[in-house]
């Protein structure tokens, strides 16, 4: 069987599986089984998820699990957050309970610009350029009006328009670079929209602009499309406490625990292999509640790995210090959330999560999403610098090996007890259920 085809998003959802099925998949039946099994019964809604992307055959199911006790600026929360790893949830419920005890995390928006940019190749003087761009600005603006209308109305629209020459870097190339505010959208539709007509304005007053010869009149639009690097779209969260508040019954002094901290800290902001996995387990918590409330995660990503790149190494985005007794652990990071438009409105999980979160405006979900990033590196940190990590994951391991071997809730006791003083891999898993089961 061919593995091209043309025309298949044209084939309905049943013959797209025949020819998958057909084409890659040996044991039909059970494949076809399998595809269909995680279909919705109720149709509209299954309708529904058809209908986010293109060519599905299926849903791909995540966990939503929810970490509760988050005290964020005096207000009690429980997070929801969608993610396949585990161990990521019980350690964000470990950090707000941890920082409930000791005043819970303050957050606070520090920006809420978006960025957009216009690429444009144009061959001829700066300065008659720049008389265009200042010319026509007002018009750029103006014929926007029926984008823009409702964003204004709310209080949004464009913040400014910049020309900027690029032309150090590549010859003859320049932007648009504007600047927006988008209020609880995310803003994506929004700034495309308002930049393609800034190109078409662009592009079509030039031809009347009598100051640009034949040959500058013909700007060339390469592009035009948002930023996800968003700096200026800025959120902090922050926990503190007196050091000998953060000594707890294992016997680690606050002083012990919070230089190592500390330390680990350090380590992740002048390391970039550490600084990664630093970063990666922040991520953990933000793409979980970014997910669990219809944001993109993939733009949430890029952005802040980009953040954590600005001063020109990759580092960590988290920063700690004890200054006169007082321990501190912060992170300012950029969000572009939105909690209207998008899957927001759509997706019936998503709208309970943000019912979950008291409906936040899109300012509010940027200090929960980064509380939950912050929590994540607490705990993470926690872990690594007493415990180490794998006393927790391995415990999590070990269920996710019984759960393969389909193991009963006696057999998941009675090895979880053995397993407390046994080294956890999955052939000692599986030799030990074989001595149970025997
Ligand atoms: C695992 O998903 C995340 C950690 O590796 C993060 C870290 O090392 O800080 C535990």
């Amino acid at each position: 069987m061919s593995k091209t085809i043309s025309g298949f998003s044209k084939l309905s959802k049943s013959q797209k599986i025949d020819w998958i099925v057909d084409t890659y998949l040996t044991h039909s039946e059970n494949a076809k089984q399998t595809i269909k099994q995680y279909w919705n019964t109720d149709k509209d809604l299954q309708q529904l998820h058809d209908e986010f992307i293109e060519n599905t055959i299926s849903n791909y199911y995540l966990p939503l699990g929810v970490a509760p006790n988050f005290l964020i600026n005096d207000t009690l929360y429980t997070i929801p957050m969608a993610i396949e790893e585990s161990s990521v949830v019980a350690a964000a419920s470990k950090a707000a309970k941890f920082w409930l005890e000791r005043g819970g995390f303050k957050t606070k928006v520090i920006a809420t610009t978006k960025i957009g940019q216009v690429h444009f190749m144009y061959n001829g003087r700066l300065d008659v350029l720049t008389d265009f761009f200042n010319s026509i600005k007002p018009k750029l603006i103006a014929d926007t009006a029926a984008i823009t209308a409702n964003m204004e109305k709310r209080g949004g629209g464009i913040l400014d328009i910049e020309l900027r020459n690029k032309t150090k870097n590549i010859n003859g190339y320049y932007q648009l670079h504007v600047s927006f505010e988008t209020l609880d959208a995310m803003g994506a539709n929004f700034i495309n929209s308002c930049l393609e007509q800034f190109a078409t304005t662009f592009k079509a007053e030039a031809q009347h602009f009598d100051a640009f010869t034949e040959e500058e009149k013909n700007i060339d639009i390469v592009m035009s499309i948002l930023s996800n690097y968003v700096p200026n779209c800025l959120v902090r969260a922050e926990v503190s406490c007196p050091v000998e508040d953060l000594t707890e019954k294992n016997g680690v002094s606050g002083a012990h625990f919070a230089k190592k901290f500390v330390q680990a800290v350090a380590i992740a902001e002048i390391e970039p292999y550490r600084a990664v996995t630093h970063n990666k387990g922040i991520m953990n918590g933000i793409d979980a509640v970014v997910l669990a409330t219809g944001n993109d995660f993939r733009a949430i990503e890029a952005g802040i790995h980009a953040y954590a790149a600005k001063d020109g190494a990759y580092s960590s985005l988290t920063h700690a210090k004890v200054e006169n007794g007082i321990f501190s652990f912060w992170m300012e990071i950029p969000l572009a959330l939105g909690t209207v438009g998008g899957l927001t409105g759509l997706h019936p999980l998503v709208k309970l999560a943000l019912e979950m979160l008291g409906k936040p405006n899109a300012k509010e979900l940027m200090q929960i999403v980064a509380v939950a990033g912050l929590a994540q590196n607490f705990a993470a940190l926690k872990s690594l610098t007493t415990t180490g990590i794998q006393q927790g994951h391995m415990k999590m391991h070990l269920m996710n090996i019984l759960n393969q071997f389909k193991a009963t809730a006696t057999e998941k006791e009675t090895l979880s007890k053995h397993f407390k003083n046994n080294t956890v891999t999955h052939s000692a898993v599986v030799t030990a259920l074989e001595a149970l089961r025997n």
